[in-house]
C-alpha cells in the first residue's frame, strides 16, 4: 500500500479510546470497491452538537473506518485506535466524529476491510465492504422547534419499532429515544445485534438516543451490550438540542442490591450516588442550568400513578436537584401502563410522560414538540392518541 502523508485534524481522546480525523485525498479511497454484507449497517448514536457515534458490524473480522464530510463530500475519514493499536481484527466497530459544526448536514458512509489473517509481520484483507452514503445532521443549539419521539420497553420484540414508527411517519423528528428494557436480558449478542439490525430502517440517518433499563442489565451478556449503545460513554449524561437540555440518567434495578434475582453481582446504590455527584456539577453547567427547557429521560420513572415500581432512591438522591434545576418534563418507561402524571399529583414538580408495554395492545410511541414556549407531549398507544398535552415554559 502507497504511503500516504495525513493532515492530521484532531486527536481527542475520551475514555480509552482515540478517534482520528483526517482529510482524504483522491488516493486515499479504496481502489477496488466490493460490496459484501454487514451483519449491523451503520447506525447512528448518541447525537451532540459536535460529535455523533457511528457503529457497526461485519459478519468477521475486519477494519474500518468512516469517510464523512459536508456539501456532499467525503473528505475527511476517521477511525478509533486505543493504546496505539487502530481498532481491527473485530466485528464491531464504533467511531466517534468530533469537531463536527452543528446543525449542519453531514454525508457519510462506511469502509471495512476483511482481515482473513492476522500474523505479527503480515495482515492478510480479504474484500472491502464500503456502504453506500446516507447523510445526518448534528444537533443544533439554535435550533427553535424540533420534534423527537421516544420508544420503551419493547422487550425484544423487534417488529414493534418499525410498527411504531409507522404510526409517525409524517412527523419530521430530530432523533428517537430508546428508553430501556428494549432489550430483554441479554445472554448473548444475538440480544443487541437483533436491536440494532431492527433500527436499519431509520438510524443511518435519525440517530438513537439511548437510556438503559433494569432487564438490561439482566444476564451474562450486560456487561458487553455498552460497546454497541454507548461506546465510550457512560449511561448517564447529558446533551443539548435547541432550547432544551436533556438529562439522561439510570436508575438501576428495580430491588434492592442484595436480592437473591442479583446474585449479589450489582451495585446500583453506589451506582445511583454516583451519579448523585455527577449531577451535582451538571446542573452547574451553564448550558444545563440556562436551558429554557429541561427534560429528564429515565427507565424507571422516579414519580408514577398507583402502586406503579418508581426508583425511590432516585428522588432521595437526585429529585432535590432536578427540582431546584427546574425540570419540564420527566420521560420513562417501566411500568408497562402507559401514563401521564401531571405535575404536582404524587410529589412531582413536573409531568411525568410514562411509555407502553411491549405488545401490539400496549406499545407506545411518544411524540415530544420542543419549543422555547411550549412543550406538547403526544402518547400514541397502539395507534390512537391516548395523551395530547401541552406543558407551558416559563
Ligand atoms: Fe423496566
Amino acid at each position: 500500500m502507497q504511503r500516504r502523508e495525513f493532515i492530521k485534524l484532531s486527536t481527542l481522546a475520551m475514555g480509552a479510546t482515540l478517534a482520528f480525523n483526517e482529510v482524504l485525498t483522491a488516493q486515499d479511497k479504496p481502489m477496488e470497491i466490493e460490496t459484501g454484507v454487514l451483519k449491523i449497517d451503520p447506525v447512528l448514536i448518541s447525537p451532540e452538537t459536535d460529535t455523533m457515534t457511528v457503529v457497526w458490524m461485519t459478519e468477521s473480522a475486519s477494519s474500518g473506518w468512516v469517510e464523512y464530510g459536508i456539501d456532499g463530500k467525503l473528505d475527511q475519514k476517521a477511525f478509533s485506535s486505543s493504546d496505539g493499536l487502530v481498532d481491527a481484527n473485530k466485528s464491531l466497530h464504533s467511531v466517534i466524529l468530533k469537531n463536527l459544526k452543528p446543525g449542519t448536514k453531514y454525508s457519510y458512509r462506511v469502509v471495512t476491510k476483511e482481515i482473513q489473517k492476522f500474523e505479527p509481520y503480515k495482515v492478510t484483507f480479504g474484500k472491502t465492504i464500503i456502504t453506500k452514503e446516507n447523510q445526518f445532521t448534528t444537533l443544533s443549539p439554535d435550533k427553535k422547534k424540533y420534534s423527537f419521539v421516544m420508544l420503551n420497553d419493547l422487550h425484544g420484540r423487534w417488529n414493534l419499532i418499525d410498527h411504531n414508527l409507522n404510526f409517525v411517519k409524517d412527523i419530521n423528528y430530530d432523533f428517537v429515544v430508546f428508553n430501556g428494557d428494549i432489550i430483554q436480558d441479554p445472554q448473548s449478542d444475538v440480544a443487541v445485534i437483533g436491536f440494532l439490525q431492527a433500527c436499519s430502517s431509520f438510524a443511518g440517518s435519525i440517530p438513537i438516543v439511548y437510556a438503559r433499563g433494569n432487564h438490561e442489565t439482566r444476564g451474562g451478556y450486560a456487561r458487553n451490550i455498552k460497546d454497541y449503545l454507548r461506546p465510550e460513554g457512560k449511561y448517564y449524561y447529558s446533551f443539548t438540542h435547541g432550547p432544551a437540555s436533556f438529562l439522561v440518567m439510570d436508575g438501576g434495578e428495580d430491588k434492592a442490591d442484595d436480592h437473591w434475582a442479583y446474585s449479589g453481582l450489582v451495585d446500583f446504590d453506589n451506582y445511583r450516588t454516583e451519579q448523585m455527584y455527577w449531577l451535582t456539577s451538571e446542573v452547574k453547567k451553564t448550558e444545563v442550568k440556562d436551558a429554557k427547557v429541561k427534560i429528564f429521560v429515565s427507565h424507571i420513572p422516579l414519580y408514577a400513578n398507583g402502586d406503579a415500581n418508581t426508583c425511590k432512591d432516585g428522588v432521595v438522591k437526585w429529585g432535590t436537584m432536578l427540582d431546584d434545576l427546574g425540570i419540564d418534563l420527566y420521560l420513562a418507561g417501566h411500568t408497562h401502563r402507559p401514563d401521564y402524571v401531571e405535575a404536582n399529583s404524587v410529589g412531582n414538580a413536573a409531568p411525568v410522560a410514562i411509555g407502553g408495554a411491549p405488545s401490539m395492545e400496549r406499545c407506545t410511541v411518544t411524540v415530544v414538540d420542543v419549543s422555547e414556549t411550549k412543550l406538547n407531549v403526544k402518547i400514541i398507544l397502539a395507534g390512537a392518541e391516548m395523551v395530547s398535552k401541552e406543558i407551558k415554559i416559563n
